[in-house]
């Protein structure tokens, strides 16, 4: 069994590997290394005794919104419930620094739905949110359906 922590930087290759292969299978966005050491302290990872499995991002936006994003699980560990682990840990992140809302983009609604996110309107959200969308793939026809969760704040 595995554990879910804040990576180390020696894991980010690790980690690109798997964002990769599933941007090559049009699931995810694609990064490119330095933005993900940039990035270093978005990443929640899961990690078992073959390394890393499984990643998440919380990237903050504005004062109040955050994007969940880069979410994989490596194939043969799918279905397990470690994609909701690593959501889970972010979104605790995100209660931490009392964030009141996180979204994501998403070509499957179904499993955000499945963990407390629902549809929103893309019209509702700011432009930041949309930072993204020049270096996608799908743009401008976009195929994604945006969730929000409204964060708790913590007391
Ligand atoms: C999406 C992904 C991270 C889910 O991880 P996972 O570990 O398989 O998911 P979990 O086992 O934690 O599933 C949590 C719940 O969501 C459901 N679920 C999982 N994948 C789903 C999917 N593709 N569609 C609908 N529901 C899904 C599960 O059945 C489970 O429901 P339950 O609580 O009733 O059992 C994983 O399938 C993956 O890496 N996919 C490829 C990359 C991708 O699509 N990322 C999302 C980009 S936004």
């Amino acid at each position: 069994m595995g554990m879910v922590r804040k990576p180390k930087l020696t894991e980010i290759v690790a980690m690109k590997q798997l964002l990769d292969q599933a941007a090559a299978a049009g699931q995810v966005l694609s990064r490119d290394l330095a933005e993900m050491f940039e990035n270093a302290r978005d990443f929640h990872v899961y990690v078992d005794n073959n390394g890393v499995a499984g990643l998440v991002a919380l990237h903050i936006d504005l004062i109040d919104l955050a994007e969940v994003r880069s979410l994989v699980v490596r194939e043969n560990l799918r279905g397990s419930g470690i994609g909701r682990l690593l959501v889970a840990a972010a979104l605790e992140e995100a209660h931490q620094l009392e964030m009141a809302r996180v979204y994501t983009f998403t070509r499957i609604p179904a499993f955000f739905r499945r963990i407390g996110f629902t549809d929103v309107d893309r019209a509702e959200l700011p432009y930041k949110a949309f930072k993204d969308c020049l270096k996608c793939p799908l743009f401008p026809g976009c195929d994604e359906t945006a969730l929000l969760k409204e964060v708790r704040i913590a007391s």
